[in-house]
Order: C-alpha cells, then structure tokens, then sequence
C-alpha cells in the first residue's frame, strides 16, 4: 500500500530560549539575531521564554522572575516586535506541559540516555539529577510540535534534540496511524552557529561557565566588552591570507566566526580585509564593532526593564495568542491517543 501523502503543514518557525542567567554573545548570534531575521522575512514566528526548562536545575525564584523579564527585554531589544512575532512564557500555555508528558510515554529510554547535553550537565553526578532534566528533551519537542511548527532555528549545540524532536513526531505519526506532527527541520546556519569561549577555543561561550571573562554577556557595559576582547585568549601568529590557515586555531577561528556574524559578512571577507595583520589591529577592529552592535540592545534592555508591567504584558498577550494556536492541537492529540472528552 502506498503511504498516506504528508499533510502539507504551512512555515511556522518556533524556537526558545531558557530564562537562567543573562543572555550571551552565543546567544545572541546563533539565535536571538537569526529570529529576528526570520521575522524580518514575513514569516510566523513564535518565540518561548522556556521557565520549565530553567527549573529542570534549581532556579532562585526571585531569580528565575527577573532572568524572565530580562530574557523578554533582551527579545524585543534585538528587535523582536512582539505585534508581529508572538513572544511569551512557556509555563503560561499548559499545552507544553500536557503534551511533554504524552511524548514521555513516545520516545524511549535509550534515546534519551543518548543525549549529550545530559551527560554535560549531569556530569558526574547524573543520580541527583532531577528527572525533569533527563526528559528535558521531551519538553522541547512538545514546545515545538504544539504549534505545528516546520523550521527551528538554534545553535550547534541543540541538534541532536531536534533530531530526538524529528523521531518522537515520526513514532507517533507511525503508532497512531496518522500524518498528524510534522517532521521538523532544524535551521542551524549563519558563521556563529558555535560561538567559543573566550579563554578557550575549544569550549562553548555559556552563561554557566564559571568564568565571566569566557564570555560577553548583552548586559555587559562598553568597557567591559572593549577589555573581554583585548584579553581574549589567541595565539601569537597574525591572522592567516587564507581560511585554511584558521584550521588549527580555535580561538583565531571563533574571534574571525564573531567579526562575520556581528558584521553581517562572511569569514572569507573578514580574512580578505584583517588577514596578515595581528591581533593587536583586529582585537580593537572587534570590539569597536561588538560595541556598535550591542551597546544599542543593552541600552534598550535597560529601559525596558523599568517597566516591568510592561514586559508582563506584552508576556500575557503572547501567551494567549500562543495558547490559542496549541489548544487545538491537543485537543486533537487527546482524540488520537484515545484519551475521551468527559468534561465539557
Ligand atoms: P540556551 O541559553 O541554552 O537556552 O540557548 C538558547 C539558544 O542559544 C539555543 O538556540 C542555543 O543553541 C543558542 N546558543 C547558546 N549558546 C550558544 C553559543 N555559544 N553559540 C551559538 N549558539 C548558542
Ligand atoms: N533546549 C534549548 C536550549 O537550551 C531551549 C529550547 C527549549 C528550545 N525549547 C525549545 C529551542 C524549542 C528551540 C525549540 O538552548
């Protein structure tokens, strides 16, 4: 028998970012930046502060509030209209909630004993980890797949939980019979899909490293971003002629990746203009541009924050707009599984 033909499920783009510590650079070049694009390009875009996520770790609760109303800061600093995208809190559509725990009884044990981001964070210690932070991944997908949404934009380092997202609509669609998820694509592009640490090529730029020197952080002031750059870790070498030389130079490699991506340019050209000179031209070069482009989103986060009812607003209305894409989708999810409609 033929297969059924795949419903044609129109773009929607989804993706979300956890409300733990400020923003960083990593963050705001592999993902804040790119949605803004993809709003930009007309398309529908629906962005999630992920609370649920933050509390898989302990999260302080006056803590976890203000990183929320931060986070939504920093969205609409980098240009997220909140008119045209919808932008709010995950913990306030249930639907997130509900489906995660029908994707716990999809996906298996062993796909998620699979996950690296787990083993990172757990570490050593994965038998005090909160079970929540095992089924993490199960949460994603459902944020993902309660919208319907067909592209996902985020850094390298979420790929393989888009890929566990792909195989949990795949198995459903295959144990219900139906064409029902779609089958997501993770957009992972653009010259800072990995943004490195500062101290160390090698590492992830993240808001847990213990390090503030490791990273840029959208909160930091001129000076603070000017020092980072000059004291960040390099080799003596002047930067190569050609993108090959950057091959065995991690940290070369990730100062050229954050030129391109903060100036909208390629690697390619950041080598035709800087190559041969040393990093005592391109440090400045770099952080003078760091400056022009981030100085403007951390002034307006600023401002922003001191409206916080604001914020909380322009939080309520998205999360009704969300609410009102997701709940039809569970309420068909429930029909499917065969959970029966009781309650009127
Ligand atoms: P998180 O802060 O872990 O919630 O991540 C939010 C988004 O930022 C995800 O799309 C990540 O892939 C992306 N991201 C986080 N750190 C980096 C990094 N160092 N380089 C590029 N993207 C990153
Ligand atoms: N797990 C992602 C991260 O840590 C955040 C996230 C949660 C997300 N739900 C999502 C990203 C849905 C994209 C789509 O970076």
């Amino acid at each position: 028998m033929p297969d059924a033909p795949q419903p044609v499920f129109p773009k929607r783009i989804f993706s979300g970012i956890q409300p733990s510590g400020g923003l960083t650079l990593g963050n705001y070049l592999g993902a804040l930046k790119r949605f803004v694009e993809a709003q930009d390009n007309g398309i529908e875009t629906v962005y999630c502060i992920v609370d649920l996520h933050a509390i898989t770790v302990w999260q302080e609760p006056a803590k976890l509030r203000h990183a929320t109303r931060e986070l939504a800061a920093g969205f609409i600093a980098a240009g997220i209209d909140p008119a045209r995208s919808i932008l709010f809190n995950q913990s306030q559509v249930p639907a997130h909630a509900e489906l995660a725990w029908i994707f716990n009884c999809v996906a298996r044990m062993g796909w998620l004993r699979r996950m690296t981001q787990f083993k990172d964070k757990a570490g050593k210690h994965a038998e005090e980890a909160s079970v929540g932070l095992f089924a993490y991944p199960n949460l994603m997908a459902a944020d993902i797949l309660a919208y319907h949404a067909t592209h996902v934009p985020v850094g390298e380092d979420q790929k393989q939980h888009l890929e566990l997202t792909r195989d949990i609509a795949i198995k459903f669609n295959h144990d219900y019979g139906v064409n029902f998820f779609p089958v997501v694509e993770p957009v992972i592009e653009g010259a800072a899909t990995r943004v490195m640490s500062l101290r160390d090529g090698t590492k992830k730029m993240s808001k847990s490293d213990p390090s503030d020197q490791s990273r840029i952080n959208l909160t930091d002031d001129s000076d603070t971003i000017a020092q980072k750059f000059r004291k960040a870790r390099t080799d003596p070498e002047p930067l190569p002629e050609t993108l090959d030389g950057l091959a065995e130079r991690p940290e070369a490699r990730n100062l050229v990746n954050i030129y391109a991506a903060l100036g909208d340019t390629t690697p390619e050209a950041v080598i035709a203009q800087f190559g041969g000179q040393g990093f005592g031209t391109f440090k400045p070069a770099l952080a003078d541009l760091a400056v022009a482009k981030l100085s403007p989103i951390n002034a307006e986060m600023s401002r922003l924050m001191q409206d916080v009812a604001e914020i909380d607003r322009i939080l309520g209305d998205g999360a009704e707009r969300a609410h009102a894409i997701a709940e039809p989708v569970l309420r068909d999810t429930r029909e499917i599984v065969g959970l029966i409609r009781s309650r009127r």
